[in-house]
């Protein structure tokens, strides 16, 4: 694993990456679609009932060198990531059901594949978890911590992690619970001294999203944030994340009509074709469906997928083709179809002389299914970016975007939400961190 001293973009590589020794235990807040998904998918991984479709971690490769080198290795053979073997789970919920009963409840994975499961599945049962309904309308929690304020919560947080990291190596932690309310950063998030003094005077600004990714980054575990709330998107958080040396990433898992987003509206900007108008609209039926149904958390969600349009067409390099785009988005809750989401985009666009032509998407696709490998693999990479001398203090992986519809960056940069821009900043951190030639595509040396 050791790497040589490189110079990439004015920076130096690491010395060495730590090795993935022992247990990596993941805490997930919510035990939902997705995390149940998650955990039962990598039990079945490890037990070689299925493949680990859709992970970049376990199945994707990363050419190194030349192109005529034929040197392609495993993504996982190439940088030291945990082996799911080592993984260990546990978990929050504002219900009491183990994860057997949580994922039978959700309903993504099939019966049969859920019995095969069921013996491991029912040992992982919630801690109670840090609930308030003002932050989710839609949620009625009974498995949840009571405390005399914020801070007495953060610290029971912090005492789960305590407890939990007796028993394993390393730890990260996950949010993969409901969409929060709509919250702007207030005057409680500009310091780390502001956000110490909220949580004792139980600051409305303070979200649970918020209560957990401090108790995280207070014992230096690393968190990813699988919902659009503002949970790490703030001074007073990123500033924790640096001095204890726990990194995080944006947030909001980009998986079903912004992933394709990503990928169609770069492919009408590299070929100059204009966008007039882009009508997103979706069906949704499980737990997430129904939180989003109120006004509240669907404008948390709304911010979060209107974003990448704005930032991709860049209007102001490209009034002529980008400046009036119409763009809306809805989601509507329709309990018949349950996890299985159906999504339609129309996409109103004009070509040469500005002539008009449409563009229409149907995806039928399953929620779970797309956002469980997203979930493992931001876990595998921010535990791999907490062992990296390079990353682990920088705060913001930025390099983690590829995952997430909001991307987060350093102050004063623009997210990039390109889906291969973000594909190709993912490898080139991973050769970087380990030494190895990035890869510009330039290719002239073929040519020599
Ligand atoms: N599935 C996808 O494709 C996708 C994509 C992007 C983002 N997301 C986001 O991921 C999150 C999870 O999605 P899901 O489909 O699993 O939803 P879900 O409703 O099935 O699961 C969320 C779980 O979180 C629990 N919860 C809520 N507040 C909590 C708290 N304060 N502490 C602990 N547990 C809490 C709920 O009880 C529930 O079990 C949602 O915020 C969703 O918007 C999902």
């Amino acid at each position: 694993m050791a790497t040589k001293k490189k110079s990439a973009g004015g920076r130096k590589a690491s010395s060495k990456v730590a090795p993935a020794k022992g247990k990596l235990g993941v805490m997930v807040v919510g035990l939902g679609a997705v995390a149940t998904t998650m955990i039962a998918g990598v039990e079945a991984v490890r037990r070689g009932l299925a493949k680990p479709i859709g992970s970049l971690t376990q199945m994707g490769t990363i050419r190194l060198g030349k192109r005529t080198e034929n040197k392609s290795p495993l993504i996982k053979d190439f940088v030291p990531i945990a082996d799911l073997n080592d993984v260990v789970f546990t978990g929050w919920d504002i219900f009491k059901d183990n994860v057997y009963e949580a994922a039978a409840h959700a309903a993504v994975l099939d019966k049969e594949t859920l019995a095969k499961l069921k013996p491991y599945l029912e040992t992982i049962k919630p801690l109670p978890a840090v609930f308030d309904q003002y932050y989710v309308k839609r949620l009625h929690g009974t498995h949840v911590k009571k405390g005399k304020n914020k801070r007495d919560l953060a610290d029971q947080v912090i005492a789960d992690i305590r407890n939990f990291k007796k028993t394993v190596d390393r730890v990260v932690m996950i949010w993969a619970g409901s969409t929060e309310i709509f919250l702007e950063p207030t005057a409680v998030h500009q310091s780390l001294a502001a956000f110490e003094k909220g949580l004792k005077t139980d600051d409305i600004g303070i979200a649970p999203s918020q209560i957990y990714a401090y108790a995280a980054l207070s014992e230096g575990v690393p968190f990813a944030n699988g919902a659009p709330n503002l949970t790490v998107d703030t001074p007073a958080l990123i500033e924790l994340s640096k001095k204890n040396s726990a990194p995080i990433c944006g947030k909001d898992f980009k998986t079903g009509q912004t992933f394709m987003k990503t990928v169609l509206a770069p492919a009408f900007k590299a070929r100059m074709i204009g966008v007039s108008g882009w009508f997103s609209t979706n069906i949704l039926g499980n737990r997430d469906g129904e939180v989003l149904d109120d006004p509240q958390s669907f404008k948390t969600k709304e911010e979060s997928k209107l974003g990448s349009l704005e930032y991709i067409f860049q209007p102001e390099l490209y009034p002529d083709l980008y400046k009036d785009i119409y763009h809306k988005i809805r989601i509507n809750y329709y309990p018949p179809r349950g996890d299985d989401k159906e999504a339609w985009d129309n996409i109103d666009i004009f070509g040469w002389l500005g002539y008009p032509m449409q563009l229409k998407v149907n995806f039928l696709c399953r929620d779970s299914i797309l956002a469980a490998p997203i979930a493992l693999d931001l876990v595998l990479f921010l535990d791999l970016a907490k062992r990296t001398p390079s990353l682990k203090s920088i705060g913001i992986q930025e390099w983690l975007s590829f995952y997430l519809k909001s991307p987060q960056t350093a102050e004063g940069l623009y997210p990039e939400h390109d889906l291969f821009i973000q594909s190709m900043k993912l490898k080139n951190t991973l050769r970087h961190i380990m030494g190895a030639d990035l890869i510009t595509h330039l290719g002239l040396e073929y040519y020599d």
